[in-house]
């Protein structure tokens, strides 16, 4: 990894840590000192508070980078990310504050209606996630690399990988595995890509495990998972997904390695969460996983509107005059 970018971390890391500290040290003061009246200790602390409030990174930062990241698993502050497959949904994502929009392989399932991710392919993923782009101008927006197109070597990774940024605009790559991937892993960075990991169920390798259950709940599973995700840290991922494993085991590697861990089934004691937006909006109805909470019911939302407008029609209640010219 350059110098510089080191540099930048170290910078981020220090601000945060410095902004803590003079919190803390105004906390300090009003609780101990004997200078202040009740009524002004009141106020100090209203103002520490507020101030300390304001001082939320996801609240200041115009551009979401690998290093505000890295700076909010320091501070303790969550990360939000949501998929994101096309213009429109990229663009409400972006105006309500997501930190991450993730460009996943599961556009393979819920916009193209295969079975699986594996069909999906790079030039698919190109034109999801430059529409992607296009809508966002906060959130740092990740590429899945699609099955096929980086398991054969490391030069068709990084190819791969050089495609996704000159064609897409987006800011990182996501791939699926751990010790197995690392030579790719390594020459994707050494161009200057910043690559986020994915461990635990990878959807990718759904023919190996042969089930979608939670995976890494026997011993060697989870100690190959701890060691795989101090390898991606290690190499030099800015961040790593981990899917559908014990919320214990995810607690444990979170606090093991440097970098941020986005769970998906993984439990609370993560530095952030994900979701398939079309999952939590409820536009997908089939699948129901324990994980899964459905912020809307958006399924119903539509087919409503759209009973409602074919009624209409029929009975030609649309259009009426004030909609024609
Ligand atoms: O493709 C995808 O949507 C993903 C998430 C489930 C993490 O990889």
């Amino acid at each position: 990894m350059p110098n510089e970018d080191y540099a930048n971390r170290i910078f981020l890391a220090l601000d945060v840590i410095l902004a803590q500290l003079s919190v803390n040290i105004c906390r300090l003061y009003v609780r101990f000192t004997d200078k202040l009246t009740a009524k002004r200790k009141f106020i100090v602390n209203f103002a520490v508070n507020l101030n300390a409030k304001t001082m939320t990174l996801h609240s200041n930062v115009k551009h979401v980078t690998t290093h505000v990241l890295l700076a909010m698993k320091l501070k303790g502050e969550k990360i939000a990310m949501l998929t994101a497959y096309d213009y429109s949904f990229a663009r409400l994502l972006d105006q309500a504050g997501i930190d991450v929009i993730l460009v996943g392989d599961s556009a393979s399932n819920v916009m193209a209606g295969y079975e699986t991710t594996l069909p999906i392919t790079l030039d698919n993923m190109i034109y999801h996630a430059a529409s992607v782009v296009r809508a966002t101008s906060r959130a740092l927006v990740v590429v899945d690399l699609p099955f096929g197109t980086y398991q054969g070597d490391s030069k068709e990774a990084l190819v791969s990988a050089i495609r996704i940024m000159k064609e897409t605009g987006a800011s990182a790559i996501k791939m699926e595995g751990g010790i197995e991937i690392k030579e790719s892993i390594e020459r994707i960075l050494s161009a200057g890509i910043p690559v986020m990991g994915h461990l635990g169920l990878t959807p990718q390798a759904i023919h190996k495990f042969g089930t979608y259950v939670v995976r890494a709940t026997d011993k060697e599973e989870a100690g190959k998972l701890k060691s795989d995700a101090m390898v991606l840290a290690e190499a030099g991922c800015f961040a790593v997904v981990l899917e559908k494993i014990p919320a214990k085991l995810a607690g444990e590697v979170t606090k093991e390695i440097k970098i941020p861990t986005i769970g998906i089934g993984a439990g609370a004691d993560v530095s952030g969460q994900v979701l398939v937006l079309h999952d939590m909006l409820g536009i997908t109805q089939e699948f129901s996983p324990r994980f899964l909470r459905r912020y809307h019911n958006l399924q119903m939302e539509v087919k409503g509107a759209v009973k409602n407008y074919i009624e209409d029609v029929r009975s030609q209640a649309f259009p009426n005059k004030n909609e024609q010219y």
